[in-house]
């Protein structure tokens, strides 16, 4: 990344006609953060095109992934600050303008970039993109930020966290309050506060080598501490190692990895040929799965309800041996037989807050009325695999989340409206990793903040006579 503390305006830029230079790195992040506020863009999806609109790569492109991504994760934190700093609500300071004051707040209480750098260059981006009045505006409200570091502020904007827990983390943390509720009713009170800051660290990018395809060895980093197919990229873009490239490795969380290593790791009664994953877009898991299935024998089918999705599940499973098909179904009413597989993963649609460092608008996109529906398709698709799983198979109930209702409450929801189905111990299919209880005996429950991973939950249930 380029030196932040060193990183001014960029004389002689083209990317505007007026007086002041803008710098491109700066105009490239407020653009992205209009995509994601207007158009609902992914940041992680609409960044690289931009970053190639303004001709940005290496150190550049990663000072502005990480000025937009830490700047939209500290949202909450930074509107706290910016509205103590503007005498009027901040929902009537203009979109635009209000975009740049954060990416502004963010080089100067997160980013270590010098005052006068981060003041000037968001000046002179107000002035080109909006007007100069707001230029002068800007500079006012940034030379009040930077009379504090962020822990002042934030001593001085957030409550007492004796007298109003929640919001004292939601201010602090940068994380909407139903979400703070939740996620202290999953891990605690104890550990919240570790949690909430590990949500907001950008996670390392780490790499799975596909068995039987590529090794770990022809990837650049260290391993994982409990994935044996897993690397910790050192650095640089993932998509020019040649084994990314060729679909032998590719980019996933270790949490991910862990899902598809504890499914293959169950024990079946019986043969063991065909495996289903149910919900597969965009097709991480199932790359993984097909390559362990293809090395005993078996054969993986590939299931999802979307169509776009399928097309990308149908991307990372090409040239995969193990792979007996992928079909656009819902899983709720799947087109197979009943006890058709002899192990199904339910990677669930979830509410994702188990990977909240990885999506940084997406705290601020979830709602708590989401949750209602979520669990009501997620009881169906566990119901729906266990009947597709023959007596003796083993279904695998995954999600990146460790929301109780989505997690423990689905589980649990499903086994009391079934005689003909156990539930047995994950924890047993990852022996090496440790303090990984779940939220109900046998289940396990990564996080962040413990394991360095997203915060994957995992039961196993078994299909009796
Ligand atoms: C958590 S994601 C799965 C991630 C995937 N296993 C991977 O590792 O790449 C959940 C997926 O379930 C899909 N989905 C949602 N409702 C579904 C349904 N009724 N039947 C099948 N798939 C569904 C979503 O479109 C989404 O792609």
């Amino acid at each position: 990344m380029t030196d932040p503390r060193t990183r001014g305006p960029q004389r002689g830029s083209r990317a505007t006609g007026t007086r002041s230079p803008v710098d491109p790195a700066r105009l490239a992040a407020l653009e992205v953060m209009k995509a994601v506020r207007v158009d609902g863009a992914y940041t992680n999806l609409v960044l690289p095109s931009v970053l190639r609109q303004h001709g940005l790569s290496g150190r550049d492109a990663a000072f502005v992934t990480e000025l937009v991504s830490g700047t939209i994760r500290r949202r909450g934190t930074y509107d706290a600050i910016l509205a103590a700093c503007v005498d009027r609500p901040l929902s009537k300071v203009e979109a635009k303008v209000l975009d740049a004051l954060r990416l502004g707040t963010h080089q100067l209480l997160s980013m270590r970039v010098p005052t006068h750098a981060a003041i000037s260059t968001t000046v002179d981006l107000v002035r080109a993109k909006v007007s100069s009045g707001a230029g002068g505006f800007a500079n006012a409200v940034l030379r009040q930020v930077a009379r504090q570091e962020l822990a002042e502020w934030i001593g001085r904007v957030a409550p007492d966290p004796r007298v109003a827990p929640t919001r004292f983390a939601s201010i602090a943390y940068s994380h909407p309050r139903w979400i703070v509720d939740e996620l202290r009713s999953a891990v605690g009170a104890e550990e919240l506060f570790e949690l909430l800051a590990a949500d907001n660290e950008p996670p390392r990018v780490t790499l799975v080598a596909r068995p039987g395809r590529g090794t770990r060895d022809e990837l650049p980093g260290e391993p994982t501490p409990y994935s044996p197919y897993g690397v910790v990229l050192a650095g640089g873009d993932p998509g020019e190692i040649p084994a990314v490239a060729e679909g032998r490795a590719g980019v996933q969380d270790e949490g991910s990895q862990l899902v598809a290593v504890a499914m293959a790791a169950a024990a079946v009664d019986g043969p063991d040929r065909r495996w289903l994953d149910l919900c597969a877009g965009p097709g991480g898991k199932a790359a993984l799965l097909a390559a362990l299935a293809a090395q005993r024998g078996a054969s993986l089918v590939a299931a999802e309800r979307q169509e776009h999705r399928s097309r990308l599940v149908q991307r990372a499973l090409r040239g995969a041996p193990g792979t007996l098909g992928i079909v656009t179904s819902d899983g709720t009413a799947p087109p197979f037989a009943r006890g058709a597989f002899d192990r199904v993963l339910v990677d669930a649609p979830c509410t994702g807050l188990g990977a909240l460092r990885r999506r940084p608008e997406a705290r601020w996109r979830r709602r708590a009325d989401d949750l209602l529906s979520l669990v009501l398709l997620q009881r169906r698709l566990l119901s729906s695999a266990l009947d597709l799983t023959r007596p003796g198979g083993v279904v695998l109930y995954a999600t990146c989340s460790p929301v109780i209702s989505e997690t423990r409450g689905v589980v649990s929801s499903v086994l009391e409206t079934r005689d003909d189905v156990v539930l047995e111990d994950a924890r047993a299919l990852l022996p090496d990793v440790p303090q990984c209880d779940g939220p109900m005996p046998g289940t396990v429950q990564l996080w962040p903040h413990r394991h360095g991973t997203d915060a994957m939950f995992l039961a196993l249930l078994r299909r009796t006579a």
